[in-house]
């Protein structure tokens, strides 16, 4: 058992560090090149000594893996490349060992066509009434030759494919996910069973996949809109299939079945309007919902500012706390998107270049400057596995290798998200850096033998050691209260005090600036501030101060 003081009496969630771990890319057990349970066992003491508070664990299910495995053919069973539901007793067991929660990922939105429903629903044909899980309908035009309407999936193409029989099914996503019906009473029921089934094995929560989806206009209105930007949501209120006031029903039914447990949770994906954000995590809805507008707010202090006030007045609002994020397996990562020119496209550059536009010093710069921007402020804070290590993305991976069903669907003018799901160094050399004793799924740069956890961990001014030393003091600083004070320090300064006295500055912009009078620097996110006498903090810079 861990020695941690505990660090109050308010559910931890509130005030968590989440740890997410893509499992197909974080430790391979058993030398396939795939990441699994084992690999991600072998390294629990890894996450204890990062000092995080809980794990989620990306889709772990039986999976043809279309879209990275959020196209689920059996919610109760382990992909078996990843391992058995043994082993995911087992690890959940030895994480709470660690004193490390788990938080595993439903997606209710759609499963995958491999489903049993699905497969029943296709073979059954036309006016079956295993259809109606689904929806599957008619096409127009003559012989029913046109989709249902000129919807789009969120990869890019059409969100309708039609089957062998002349219907017509919904995918807003790839080809193999078909979407839902959430009408339907035995879907619903079905995700009351699968929730339970894991509750039951001792899952601390749920991150629930396309929360701002489910619903669908029961009318099927062509949208008439300008093709979807891919991976984009309009973050439109009562679309015709996002973010509809008849979620949260549904979310309101999971929620009681949670609250028939002790201390569990659940966290939306929740692509809404920041002023619809608050609804998901009303007291009887939803715990958290992430704060993408933090993700997408850019290198500018101001936007900054005003993210982190909205975002903590809004949840202080419906009695809640923020859940802050700066990355995950569906954007690219920190460390090159702030290396890039204000304004860039991050999702098309990698194709469109042009490439010398980037700079990589100076996103790593920035991406340990927003380590301690996020993890000062009071409220939960999600990690994605490899920031701890400062890692870029991979945006130069060569065609041949991407998997990601965005590079064929938007017909190659995006690469897709697979170059932020490389998998880990762990140490400088072996076949995989230490993933795995093989190849890995997606080839590492050569480089990244530099940033291996391994050699990192030795080295007291590296990004892990950083982030060790900052999860550490949040607990000794940021565990007593969730008062936040926003700062004046300059426009292009974001700075805030904590109720403890924890004060963050970060200097986002060109010239050094003056820091307020301290007792003590805690922190500097360039380990070439010294001490208690810095007076002033360079550009790209941020301190924790008491
Ligand atoms: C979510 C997941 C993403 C997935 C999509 C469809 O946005 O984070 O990885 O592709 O849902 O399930």
């Amino acid at each position: 058992m861990s020695d941690r003081p505990p660090t109050s009496d308010v559910p931890w969630w509130r005030r968590g560090v989440v740890y997410q771990v893509y499992i197909r890319s974080f430790a391979d057990g058993d030398g396939d090149g795939t990441g699994d349970i084992e690999g991600l066992r072998s390294r629990l003491p890894y996450l204890r000594d990062l000092g995080v508070d809980a794990i989620w664990i990306n889709p772990w299910y039986r999976s043809p893996l279309a879209d990275g495995g959020y196209d689920v053919a059996d919610y109760r069973t382990i992909e078996p490349r990843y391992g058995t539901l043994e082993q995911a007793e087992r690890l959940i067991a030895e994480a709470k060992e660690h004193d490390i929660r788990v938080i595993a990922d439903l997606v209710p939105n759609h499963t995958s066509e491999q489903h049993v429903w699905f497969q029943e629903a296709v073979a059954a044909g036309p006016g079956h009434p295993s259809r109606q899980r689904y929806h599957i309908r008619d096409g127009r035009g003559p012989d029913g030759a046109e989709p249902p309407t000129d919807w789009v999936s969120v990869f890019g193409g059409p969100a309708w494919t039609r089957l062998d029989d002349g219907q017509w099914y919904l995918h807003l996503f790839a080809r193999e996910q078909p979407d839902l019906n959430w009408d339907h009473p035995e879907v619903r029921a079905e995700f009351e069973a699968v929730f339970r089934f894991w509750l039951d094995r001792g899952v601390d929560g749920f991150r629930i996949d396309v929360a701002h989806g489910l619903v669908k206009d029961p009318d099927f209105p062509d949208l008439q809109a300008e093709a979807q930007q891919i991976l984009g949501s309009p973050k439109e209120a009562n679309h015709v299939h996002w973010d509809r006031d008849g979620i949260h029903d549904i979310v309101r039914d999971w929620r009681r079945v949670l609250d028939g447990y002790d201390d569990r949770m659940m966290v939306a994906e929740a692509w809404v309007a920041p002023d619809r954000l608050p609804l998901f995590i009303r007291p009887d809805e939803y715990h958290q919902s992430f704060n993408f507008s933090f993700l997408e707010a850019g290198w500018k202090a101001q936007t900054f500012r005003t993210v982190i006030a909205e975002g903590a007045a809004a949840a202080a609002a419906v009695d809640s706390t923020s859940t802050w994020v700066l990355s995950n397996h569906d954007v690219m990562r920190e460390t090159t998107r702030y290396g890039l020119p204000a304004g860039t496209n991050w999702r098309t550059w990698p194709i469109t270049g042009p490439a010398d536009a980037l700079d990589e010093a100076a996103g790593l710069r920035r991406a340990r400057a927003a380590a301690l921007l996020l993890l000062g402020l009071p409220g939960s804070a999600y990690i994605y596995q490899g920031e701890e290590l400062g890692l870029p993305e991979v945006w130069d991976l060569p065609p041949e290798v991407l998997d990601d069903p965005v590079w064929e669907r938007s017909g190659h003018t995006q690469k897709g998200r697979d170059g932020s799901r490389v998998p880990l160094p762990w140490t400088a050399d072996g076949p995989s850096l230490g993933f795995g004793s093989g190849e890995a799924w997606l080839p590492q740069p050569d480089d990244w033998a530099a940033l291996a956890a391994a050699g990192q961990a030795e080295d007291p001014g590296s990004t892990l050691s950083l982030y060790r030393q900052a999860i550490a003091l949040r607990r000794r600083w940021g565990a007593a209260d969730e008062d936040l004070e926003l700062l004046d320090l300059g426009p292009d300064v974001v700075a805030y005090r904590r109720g403890s006295g924890l004060t963050c500055v970060v200097n986002m912009g060109t010239e050094p600036v003056d820091l307020p009078a301290h007792r003590e620097l805690l922190l500097a996110s360039d380990p070439g501030v010294a001490g208690a006498a810095a007076t002033s903090l360079g550009p790209d810079g941020a301190v924790w101060l008491s």
